[in-house]
């Protein structure tokens, strides 16, 4: 049996093992099975030692864990080693190798929005005014995939001021604002903190001026999918602005980590979007 597992804590919330058990049976891997498993920081070695003896064949890493398993690791891929945050890992030539595979993920979903039709020579999110609220452990790997689809003015606030300054020292040309204070124009605006997860939370910045017909292509990005309309997502709605939820950066970020472990690349199509619903 070839185990897989995903490891964090808390873990009872993780649909990972829903979307990759599904694909297992479609692309018939019936020695394979993937799991959820919580942890302590002190049973990081323990994991990293099941994977060396082929206990266990492939994880994914999620909240508190993707910079703290870093030490544990022999390499990172490329956008491992920017954001400083690993998601998935995989065992090849006895090196235990850590990969990022949220930052293609979201990176996928957003270039599909900005894809230049008329002028190829242009990166899709060049020139493009862009607020990120929240500096967590996911944030990294959203500046990471904007910067590779051509972002270039990115402002960020976190109600923890030191935790946008430590993204700044990864990426130096984000602009850091004090928390609740916003950009005066955005076309796209992603939130990466936990509010909303709770359907009563609410971000306190106020983005009512944004009810203009001129702001009517501002996108409104929310990491959560889980509600799938969080109050952030139902204003921009209501104020006719576009919305898009964390479904499609989540389902993204899991096919590029099925790929790793099997060369398989799964489609996305109905039956998994529904799965996940
Ligand atoms: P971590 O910071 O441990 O990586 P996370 O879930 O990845 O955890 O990130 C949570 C994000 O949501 C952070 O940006 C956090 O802000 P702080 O850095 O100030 O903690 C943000 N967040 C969560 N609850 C919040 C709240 N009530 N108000 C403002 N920001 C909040």
């Amino acid at each position: 049996m070839k185990k897989y597992l995903v490891i964090g804590n808390p873990i009872e919330h993780s649909l990972s093992p829903l979307i990759h058990n599904f694909w297992m049976k479609k692309y018939c891997l019936v020695d394979s099975v993937y799991e959820k498993r919580k942890v302590e920081e002190k049973e990081l070695k323990n994991i990293i030692k099941e994977i060396r003896e082929d206990e266990i064949f492939g994880v994914n890493v999620t909240v508190p864990f993707k910079k703290l398993i870093i030490p544990y690791l022999d390499e990172l891929d490329f956008s491992a080693k920017e954001t400083q945050s690993v998601n998935t890992l995989f065992k090849i030539k006895n090196k235990i190798i850590g990969h990022n595979t949220d930052s293609a993920g979201f990176g996928d979903t957003i270039k599909k929005l900005y894809f230049h039709t008329n002028n190829s020579s242009k990166l899709p999110l060049e020139d493009k005014l862009i607020f990120i609220i929240g500096a967590g452990g996911v944030t990294a790997s959203i500046i990471h995939a904007l910067k590779l689809q051509g972002a270039n003015k990115i402002t960020l606030s976190n109600r923890t001021k030191e935790k946008s300054h430590e993204l700044k020292k990864l990426f130096p040309k984000i602009e850091v604002l004090d928390w609740g204070k916003r950009p005066t124009i955005c076309d796209v605006i992603i939130n990466t903190t936990s509010i909303g997860l709770n359907k009563n939370e609410e971000i306190n910045i106020d983005f009512s001026d944004y009810n203009k017909n001129s702001h009517k292509k501002t996108l409104f990005y929310d990491l959560i999918y889980n509600p799938k309309e969080t109050n952030f997502l139902k204003k921009a709605k209501l104020r006719g602005n576009k919305t898009m939820n964390g479904k499609m950066m989540f389902l993204n970020q899991a096919k590029y980590a099925f790929n790793i472990w099997t060369n398989i690349m799964p489609k996305i199509d109905d039956d998994i979007k529904k799965l996940l619903d």
